[in-house]
């Protein structure tokens, strides 16, 4: 009977191609809702439009400082940039990590931004820079509703943060305000992006096929190119733009409820955005330990796990986190670091409990690398037909803890995709530091632009 039970609760989690390609298709429908200026309201996936377009014809050649918040971290670096012989970009970066203290994150923009600026500043002083005016790209990885590449409303937090008076306010104008307050540092801000985007664009200079970039850390997300007719929001046809599609609200309007379980139904509820980011919810690192450790509670309750007794570890609420789960995964077939993290968790496990914790991370994790496919086939097979092509060659652009850190997700999301997407060729390509190279060449680009202009 134990074994029945198992392998009901198991069988929630699993996805067959026939529901991931219905998957597939109502992505598709919020997308293109969200892209038409009349249904973009009632869109759940908003499609924001970037400003960052397809005809990058020359940069500027020089010291930027690039300034990402948004992951688990705040990052600060200088990049330089330059051509070499054959044309190519070349950069050079140095990078600084900060971490967000908790409540910063959740305390008012005032405090939020003035520690950024603090950030900034220390950095400045470390590398002998405080007095020079250079041009900053920020990273900023969070829905955006931008009015030109410099200026956009945040629309509203996600991930674990939730500092109060900074939705429904230009971002570049908090940041500028928290700089200028300092006095002792200056700063042009000449660009903001989305961290989906700067890494699509740091791996397009190495592979001029990529045109999607997907963050899949502590948050989920993704954009693409689309072509400027498609865009109805901003005016013109001619060229692409990128567009970040927010796709993590994907099911926010209630278009996936019945794949959801019990599980998904209380990480929801127990968050900072309770009916928000469902679908990021179901694969992003912030949620993924939290679904684990409540499908073995489940199981604890139905007698099947640990003699039916949880340790105070085990009903802590994100006791367990992706880390644990890549200890699992990457485990050989005596489950030894399984069985080391049960015990640090105070458990005393049994050999079938090892397996029976291997499984439930092993459910989870295959699920969240089979949507994150469904979504990325779905975009795939748009940008084949907006370009009414047969075959796609196509490069995504990755970046994110969990897509670095979980043993089989690379492998699991890749054949899913050539699966769901047979008629593309879809490569990925890691990207490093690229949130910060890629705020940087928008910068250089945007740059240029306004030298021309002026
Ligand atoms: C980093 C990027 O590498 O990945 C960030 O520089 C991005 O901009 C991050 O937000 C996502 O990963 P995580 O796991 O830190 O959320
Ligand atoms: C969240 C944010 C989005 C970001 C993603 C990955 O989904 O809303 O803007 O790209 O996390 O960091």
């Amino acid at each position: 009977a134990g074994c029945m039970q198992v392998e009901a609760l198991l069988e929630g989690f699993a996805l067959d191609r026939s529901v991931l390609e219905d998957v597939m298709l109502r992505l598709r429908r919020e997308m293109e809702k969200g892209l038409h200026v009349h249904t973009n309201m009632e869109a759940s996936v908003k499609m924001l439009p970037t400003y960052v377009r397809s005809t990058p014809d020359g940069s500027e050649v020089g010291d930027f400082l690039a300034l990402d918040l948004g992951g688990t971290n705040i990052r600060v670096m200088v990049v330089k940039t330059g051509t070499d012989e054959v044309g190519t970009w070349k950069v050079e970066t140095k990078v600084q990590v900060y971490s967000i203290p908790k409540d910063t994150m959740t305390g008012t923009a005032e405090m939020l931004f003035g520690f950024v600026a603090e950030c900034i500043a220390n950095f400045l002083e470390k590398h002998n820079m405080k007095e020079r005016k250079l041009p900053l790209g920020f990273t900023f990885s969070f829905p955006v509703k931008h009015q030109d590449l410099d200026k956009g409303i945040l629309m509203k937090w996600t991930k674990g943060f939730k500092a109060s008076g900074a939705e429904g306010n230009d971002i570049v104008n908090l940041l500028r305000e928290a700089i200028k307050k300092r006095r002792d540092i200056e700063m042009d801000i000449v660009a903001m992006v989305n961290d989906t985007v700067a890494t699509m664009v740091s791996c397009y200079y190495e592979d001029h096929n990529c045109e999607i970039g997907l963050i899949v850390g502590t948050g989920c997300n993704t954009c693409y190119m689309e072509e400027m007719r498609n865009v109805e929001m901003v005016e013109g046809d001619e060229g692409r733009m990128c567009i970040n599609t927010e796709w993590g609200a994907f099911g926010d309007t209630g278009e996936l409820e019945d794949l959801w379980l019990e599980y998904d139904r209380r990480v929801d509820e127990m968050s900072l955005n309770p009916g928000k980011q469902k679908f990021e919810k179901s694969i992003s690192g912030k949620y993924m330990g939290e679904l684990v450790r409540l499908l073995m509670l489940k199981m604890v309750k139905q007698g099947l796990l640990f003699w039916g007794k949880a340790s105070d570890a085990l009903t802590t609420w994100e006791y367990f986190d992706t880390r644990h789960i890549s200890l699992i995964e990457s485990d050989g077939p005596e489950l030894q670091q399984t069985s080391m993290v049960l015990k640090n968790m105070g458990m005393e496990p049994t050999e079938a409990d090892c397996e029976l914790t291997w499984r439930a991370c092993n459910a989870v994790s295959t699920r969240a690398s089979l949507l994150c496919a469904a979504g990325v086939a779905a975009v795939v097979t748009k940008i084949r037909e907006n370009r009414g092509l047969e075959c796609l060659s196509i490069t995504v652009g990755v970046d994110g803890s969990l897509y670095k850190q979980l043993p089989h997700f690379k492998q699991r999301l890749r054949v899913a995709v050539s699966e769901l997407a047979p008629e593309c060729k879809v490569t990925f390509l890691q990207s490093e530091e690229g949130s910060g190279r890629g705020a940087a060449l928008i910068s250089a680009v945007a740059c240029k632009m306004a030298c021309r202009t002026t």
